[in-house]
């Protein structure tokens, strides 16, 4: 029977992963902040803050055979002039980039006697940094670079036991889907933008089913699952032409925050 733990097993996906997992026979074990939480789906849960290299180790030395980091954190609040809140970018940079490579690095100081497969919930939205979500982006963006450029090391330094893997998502129907309307102006082509795309993103059920099939694959080192072509083109943008897409960035704050706005000069004048 496969041993599989679930980081942010409590959140829309978390769950989803948790009733794939134990719909297939598997032992599945979540992890989560609260100790109040339990699920029919969970054989047990490990309360912790998944903040430390201790943490990191009591969650490997369960030696699970697949680990989901799959906990995640955006901003649910901003500043006065739409600004990353400090205690908030710190929880977040820890819970979406820094733990998870504790938790990898924390594998490779251990002895694997069969494998384990580390998969790493990222977004679609690294490479492609906004104003409207960072924190979160870079985060996402750092996780993937990591996972990226350490993957190969910790792959053939442990005689293929330990395999980092990253899974990409687009937006999923759940408030963290809705994150960036935080800075976005209610009126604002925008917003309109990003409602009909929540408005029609898969629920936590398909994203885990596509997760699970995407494991199965031999080849699938980072999965990705409803990216659409306007993110693609804007990260070619990015990373051929910086300084315009910079100067993009600026342009969008002005027109479609709701901080500083040419809807409401329109609609002063
Ligand atoms: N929803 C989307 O549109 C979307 C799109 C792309 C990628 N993703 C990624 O998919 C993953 C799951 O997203 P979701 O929609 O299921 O989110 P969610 O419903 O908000 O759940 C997130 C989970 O992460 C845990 N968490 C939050 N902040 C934490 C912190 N500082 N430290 C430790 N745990 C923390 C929470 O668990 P406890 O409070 O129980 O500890 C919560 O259950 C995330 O990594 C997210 O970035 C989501």
């Amino acid at each position: 029977m496969k041993k599989v733990i679930i980081t942010g097993v409590s959140g829309v996906l978390g769950r989803a992963l948790a009733r794939k997992y134990k719909s297939l026979g598997c032992e599945v074990i979540g992890v989560s902040r609260r100790p109040e939480f339990t699920s029919p789906d969970l054989d047990r849960v490990i309360v912790c803050s998944q903040r430390t290299i201790d943490d990191a180790e009591i969650i490997l030395r369960e030696k699970p055979d697949i680990l989901f980091l799959n906990a995640g954190q955006i901003e649910v609040e901003v500043g006065p002039n739409g600004e990353p809140l400090l205690s908030t970018a710190s929880s977040m940079n820890m819970v979406n980039y820094l733990w998870p490579c504790d938790v990898a690095m924390a594998a490779s100081q251990m002895t694997w006697d069969k494998p384990v497969e580390i998969i790493a919930i990222g977004s679609i939205a690294d490479c492609c940094p906004s104003s409207f979500g960072p924190v979160y982006h870079a985060g996402k963006i750092a996780l993937h670079y990591f996972w990226t450029g350490t993957g190969p090391i910790l792959w053939f330094g442990s005689g293929k036991k330990i395999r980092l893997r990253l899974y990409r998502p687009g937006a999923i129907q759940s408030d963290l889907a809705w994150a960036p309307a935080n800075r976005l102006h209610p009126e604002g082509k925008g917003m309109k933008m990003r409602k009909k795309r929540v408005d029609g993103a898969p629920d936590g059920d398909q994203v885990a089913e596509r997760i699970h099939k995407w494991t199965g694959r031999k080849h699938g080192w980072v999965g990705t699952y409803d990216e659409p072509l306007s993110f693609r083109a804007l990260k070619v943008l990015f990373s051929l032409a910086p300084n315009l897409f910079y100067r993009i960035q600026l342009l969008g704050w002005k027109k479609e925050s709701r901080f500083v706005n040419d809807l409401d000069q329109d609609s002063a004048s």
